[in-house]
């Protein structure tokens, strides 16, 4: 904008791809990923479950039915167990020689199906493998933003996520200050423990408006940014529905934490105005400095254009 960006830090706003280009390819596959980066994405999105031999695995629910072909697989067939209220396949009770063997499968209703089947579910260390050929190619710092996912339930399971994510990034020089990876979670207890052993950037998830989860556990913004360096809101905490501001922008920025707003996606109801454009537009002007979305090529235009 001719005013300059209303970022943190005046730096334009970050495009993440959500789940990878997940409007496009079946979630948190290479396949999303390497198109999530020919469209310009800045950031990268694996959501992260735990293995029974406690292997992070790159997946958004912890059940297996709603994103890969694991129903259809006969070696499996026994594997279906009720955990949380829920009968499933659950990624606590297989491998990850097992999670890997799974083929991946579009999960939102409309989207196409031409993809599904044909790449793998994907370990977080194949994922940290593929960021760095991509870095050796480009000579570029390819970023990530990966979400643990249910640390608490994990813990009733006896896994910890913590130890492993750890040990991968140490493993590979991410787990500084200054490293290209912002890891996030609606579990604040998760993030206070993490902020105690790591120095990497954590960004704290919100739900809020719209949403049923809990609004960050009743956190101050201030609160968050004793162990956080970011939040993460649902959109709809951060604009009325006429487009207005609501404050929440500028009062993270006031406790000097960046806002990564969730979830931008082309082909669904935009929260305000007649398109994803203007829900775009709206965004960046109030300042956010990330936007997650399953279409990156759109958001990464819309910011060209302001
Ligand atoms: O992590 C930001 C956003 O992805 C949170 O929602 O459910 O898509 O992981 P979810
Ligand atoms: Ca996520």
């Amino acid at each position: 904008p001719g005013a300059g960006w209303a970022t943190l830090d005046g730096t334009p706003p970050l495009v993440i791809a959500h789940r990878g280009a997940s409007g496009l390819r079946p979630e948190h596959t290479l396949a999303a990923y390497e198109v999530a980066l020919e469209q310009g994405a800045d950031i990268i999105e694996p959501d992260l479950q735990m293995s029974r031999d406690g292997v992070l695995i790159v997946r958004h629910d912890p059940y297996l039915s709603s994103s890969t072909d694991v129903a259809d697989r006969p070696e499996f067939a026994d594997r279906r167990a009720e955990r949380f209220g829920r009968e499933d396949w659950w990624v606590a009770d297989f491998t990850a020689a097992e999670l890997q063997s799974l083929f991946a499968r579009q999960t939102m209703e409309d989207r196409s199906d031409a993809h599904d089947d044909r790449h793998r579910v994907l370990s977080f260390e194949a994922l940290l493998d593929f960021v760095e050929a991509r870095q050796a190619e480009c000579g570029c710092r390819v970023a990530i933003e990966p979400e643990v996912k249910l640390p608490a339930q994990y813990a009733a399971l006896g896994l910890d996520p913590l130890p492993a994510l750890i040990a991968a990034l140490d493993a590979r020089g991410l787990n500084a200050a200054d490293a290209p990876v912002i890891v996030q979670s609606f579990d604040p207890e998760f993030l206070r423990r993490l902020d105690a052993v790591s120095d990497v950037r954590l960004a704290m998830l919100y739900s809020g408006p719209d949403e049923a989860d809990a609004n960050a556990g009743g956190l101050t913004l201030e609160e968050i940014a004793a162990f956080a360096d970011g939040v993460g809101p649902y959109k709809a905490n951060l604009m009325t529905p006429d487009g207005d501001s609501t404050g929440y922008v500028e009062a993270a920025h006031a406790a000097g934490l960046v806002v990564h707003t969730w979830t931008v996606r082309d082909d669904r109801a935009p929260l305000v105005g007649e398109t994803v454009e203007d829900e775009l537009r709206a965004l960046y002007a109030l300042g956010v400095d990330g936007v997650f979305t399953d279409f990156p090529a759109t958001a990464v235009r819309v910011r060209a254009q302001m």
